[in-house]
């Protein structure tokens, strides 16, 4: 049979500038997130051009397409895509942003946010966006919140498990209830019955790659159970978004079946990631592709700008905390840090900041070693990260969280030595503190996901986040 070539793009949290792109107010906010705000429309338009000429077959979106359901950006996004239709497929599922879960919308006016929005409910969502794909739709499944899940069969021998996960597990958390996953593995069954394969695609995570530090909040409850029921029924590929980095994951059930789970980064944040499948029939091969450029108000954006927008949330917070301390705390509140301003306190922020802005590794290194008896970091690696500037050392690790780069590709053997060294420096310092043990036990646990975190980062064995090939 003829091979298949779908898009996958998640994330794209579209934001109508109507509700506002100026102002102190709308600055806190844009200034707090790693992904754009007001530049949606623009990364949009121009990550759609470029799918429109690709030789895709099919554009599958994996949710949150709305900042935050807002009604205006949602018709400006479903504009987009009726457009885009006319030229090529498309698969949509809807995720907590597409209406506003925790009901919270926003529109920002001068130094005021105003919550005066109007958002779209969940079964509206279905109305909507239920015509991307329904003359492919061979089943179907209704949650609670009035989603629709589907199967869709793609091409003769592919078909997408389009799933909805929202509030659908026990406790109201994302994932699913028996009868849902009863459907899902019914869709399995049957299509190995037809002689398909199965690709599914839902919002939230099934397995989290780094630590239950970052990622079990954004994981389908009873994952693991879920993880393993999928594989067993034959999945062995799903696309998620959410956690707003790509990342490809695997894991194998206790009947040794495996699944891998490409989570798709945000769209409209750094890298802004576009990941592509060739199925020939028996293999789906992936290969990530970032974003080039856009034009913003006429004036054309390269790569640089999704990267300058996720450090500036670091940044502008340290600049800040050097020059102005009415900006700073403003500016730690938008980041949902919410502290008192204390005056007395300020003028340590102000050298802390001023410090970390101009800091030398070596400088920080051998700070860290006086204050750990000199064991933290090896004095070797000390020595080669040399004059290299703290701040530069953070971006790329920073930066590779979310571009599944890991630094481990074109970090220094000394880098990766230092960052490790200070992800296993809270455990260290905990173990010599004279705490009950129980206590300290407790405390290790959450502070031991800190080395782990640092050492997936920079020494990852996981598979290519990049470009590989899952046999389906
Ligand atoms: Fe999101
Ligand atoms: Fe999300």
């Amino acid at each position: 049979m003829a091979g298949v070539k779908l898009a996958f793009i998640a994330d794209i949290h579209h934001y109508s500038e109507r509700l506002g792109n100026s102002g102190r107010a709308y600055e806190l906010r844009e200034g707090s997130d790693q992904k754009c705000l007001k530049e949606t429309g623009a990364v949009i338009d121009a990550v759609f051009a470029e799918l429109e000429k690709s030789d895709i077959d099919a554009l599958v979106i994996a949710g949150d397409i709305t900042n935050d359901g807002e009604r205006l950006s949602h018709d400006e996004i479903y504009a987009r895509l009726s457009a885009f239709r006319e030229k090529k497929k498309v698969y949509v599922i809807t995720s907590t942003h597409d209406w506003c879960s925790d009901n919270n919308p926003r529109r920002f006016e001068g130094e005021n946010v105003y919550h005066d929005v109007e958002t779209v409910a969940p079964k509206e969502l279905t109305d909507m966006y239920s015509v991307f794909g329904r003359e492919d739709c061979i089943s179907s499944y209704t949650t609670p919140l009035g989603l629709v899940s589907s199967c869709y069969q793609v091409s003769d021998g592919l078909r997408l498990l389009a799933v909805h996960d929202d509030c659908d597990a026990e406790g109201g958390r994302s994932g699913y209830s028996e009868k849902h996953l009863q459907w899902m593995t019914e869709q399995l069954k049957k299509a190995q019955e037809d002689g398909c394969k199965v690709i599914a695609v839902q919002h939230h995570l099934v397995l989290h790659p780094f630590t239950r530090l970052i990622n079990s909040g954004q994981s389908i409850g009873d994952n693991f159970r879920v993880a393993s029921v999928l594989a067993d029924n034959g999945l062995r590929l799903v696309f998620v978004g959410h956690s707003h980095m790509q990342r490809t994951t695997e894991f194998v059930s206790e009947k040794g079946n495996k699944i891998t789970q490409i989570n798709l980064g945000a769209l409209t944040g750094y890298p802004a990631p576009v990941t592509y499948i060739s199925f020939d029939g028996e293999n789906a091969d992936y290969k990530v592709e970032f974003t080039k450029s856009f034009i913003y108000n006429g004036e054309k954006k390269d790569a640089s700008y999704f990267e300058s927008h996720t450090l500036g949330v670091l940044f502008n917070l340290l600049e800040a905390g050097k020059n102005d301390k009415k900006d700073f705390y403003e500016r730690l509140r938008a980041n949902g840090i919410k502290i008192p301003s204390y005056d007395l306190l300020y003028p340590l922020i102000k050298f802390v900041c001023k410090r970390l802005l101009k800091m030398k590794c070596r400088t920080a290194g051998r700070l860290i070693n006086f204050l750990t008896f000199g064991k933290a970091i090896d004095k070797r690696a000390i020595k080669e990260l040399g004059d290299m500037k703290l701040l530069s050392l953070v971006s790329k690790v920073f930066l590779s969280v979310f571009d599944g780069s890991y630094a481990v590709k074109d970090a220094r053997e000394c880098e990766r030595l230092a960052v490790t060294a200070v992800g296993e420096l809270p455990s260290r310092i905990i173990r010599r503190l004279p705490l009950k043990e129980e206590k300290k036990q407790g405390i290790l646990k959450t502070t031991d996901q800190i080395a782990v975190l640092t050492k997936e980062l920079m020494y990852s064995s996981g598979p290519d986040n990049m470009n590989s090939t899952v046999a389906l």
